[in-house]
């Protein structure tokens, strides 16, 4: 098979980071601490592993294969790989939903880098004084400086990305994601020292199975894709850099467990402090860019704490906003023969650009379908590009590529994946009817 030109991760570790460094991003920080705490605590994080285990790897795995085996992008992957055009409708629907989750991502990206700096000028004392969420209100209604950091942002992805597989993505990743690790760990050790932490950590992990609703559930399995940036042809792309004698189930696993890890590591950064201090824990936005900026005014050494939260969250942001545009110029890469510097360039510009209204969404916004621009965009991707996207990978995978996926996923023979037959299965059928419930379930709230 083969392009002896593609270009290619230098070592599996490096894939590692960088797969990794796709999957751990706002999501893990601000969204899965607070859906574990208010769902059941140590009850949801055991079912949260059933559905990584089983849903997540599986998809994950099957997105490596088409993309390794068929050494292209999201939509040339199933051009290389099925006589039958419409399944390019896939590949397709990933790029679009890269397009938009990137719009946005950037746009909270850039709070990040407003974040870092401002905990050293005068976030601090203003948050100390309870004015963190007028703060934040201000600052997201000033249009002109959202864009701005925006841009800063979508430059500097723009940057590493027109520099290439090893030298851009998988340099960058190789130091921003132990970088993210060590920060995280430092945040633990501080929270978890707090006199009151205790109360925190009793919040989010207390397991309560009562609260295992189906509706629990669903969100469970949504947050586990998206987590996972599964669904929209990033793995297949990145998997296409992978080398041939590279083991794929064993990768998976590994990017699957970091990204778990993190999610879940997140929690401790967080809870026992906002509860040490007596603090009201929010979700989302709320959660990072207001509740935590007034927990760590009121900490020793703050600032210096708050300015190494924000870059934690400036890297997890970084690595995924990188793994999203590269599956964009990778398809103009391949299928229209662009090079890499201007394909990056002028995509990353185009992104940008659907991005300002959503950069303007919080302070009086353009409203689509009665929903605010930003809110429009994420219903777009998660609840309806992602999961129509998992479906038919999945599907793709288990039946459409018959031999080869066997031979490429047990790497020639030379690693034996003794649960082959299992996954494929779970690939055929368990994945597909999962992501079928959560699509239908998002679509008629
Ligand atoms: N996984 C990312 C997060 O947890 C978000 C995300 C979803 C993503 N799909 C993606 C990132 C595709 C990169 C590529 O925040």
């Amino acid at each position: 098979m083969g392009n002896e030109n593609r270009e290619q991760w230098g070592s599996k570790f490096g894939f590692i980071m960088a797969a990794a460094g796709s999957a751990i991003g706002l999501g893990n920080i601000w969204k899965f601490p607070y859906l574990t705490g208010v769902n059941g605590g140590a009850a949801f994080v055991f079912v949260y592993l059933l559905i990584v285990l089983f849903i997540g790897f599986t998809v994950m795995l099957a997105e490596l294969a088409i993309g390794r085996a068929s050494q292209k992008n999201a939509v040339g992957a199933f051009a290389v790989l099925s006589k039958n055009p419409l399944w390019q409708l896939v590949g397709w629907a990933g790029i679009l939903c890269g397009f938009v989750i990137l719009s946005y991502y950037g746009v909270v990206a850039g709070w990040s880098i407003k974040y870092f700096i401002a905990s050293f000028t005068d976030l601090m004392p203003i948050a100390e004084s309870g004015g963190a969420g007028d703060y934040f209100g201000g600052f997201v209604s000033n249009a002109t400086q959202v864009v701005i950091y925006q841009v800063v942002f979508m430059i500097m992805c723009i940057i590493v990305v027109a520099g290439g597989i090893g030298q851009g993505i998988e340099k960058a990743c190789k130091i921003m994601m132990p970088g993210l690790l060590l920060i995280l760990v430092i945040l633990i050790v501080r929270a978890v020292t707090l006199p009151g932490a205790e109360k925190g950590i009793e919040f989010y992990l207390k397991p309560d199975f009562t609260k295992l609703t189906p509706k629990v559930l669903l969100a469970a399995l949504g947050q586990a894709f998206f987590s996972l940036s599964l669904g929209m042809g990033c793995m297949i792309t990145y998997g296409s850099y992978i080398k041939k004698s590279d083991n794929l189930a064993s990768s998976a696993f590994y990017v699957v467990s970091m990204d778990t890890l993190i999610a879940f590591l997140a929690g401790f950064a967080i809870f026992p402090a906002v509860f040490a201090l007596g603090v009201e824990p929010g979700a989302g936005p709320g959660l990072t860019f207001v509740t935590l900026p007034g927990v760590f005014a009121k900490m020793g050494g703050g600032m210096f704490f708050c300015a190494a939260f924000f870059v934690l969250l400036f890297f997890a942001a970084f690595t995924s906003a990188i793994s999203l545009l590269e599956v964009v110029v990778a398809y103009f890469k391949d299928e229209l023969g662009w090079n890499r510097v201007q394909a990056s360039i002028a995509m990353g510009i185009a992104i940008t650009a659907l991005g300002v209204p959503s950069a303007m969404s919080l302070g009086g916004s353009p409203v689509i379908f009665g929903m605010e621009f930003m809110d429009a965009m994420g219903y777009l991707s998660d609840k309806i590009l992602m999961p129509l996207g998992g479906i038919f990978i999945s599907l793709f995978a288990g039946w459409m590529m018959a031999d080869k996926l066997e031979k490429e996923v047990t790497s020639d023979g030379l690693h034996p994946f003794g649960l082959y037959t299992v996954w494929l299965w779970l690939a055929r059928v368990v994945a597909p009817i999962a992501m079928a419930i959560i699509f239908y379930f998002g679509i008629i709230e």
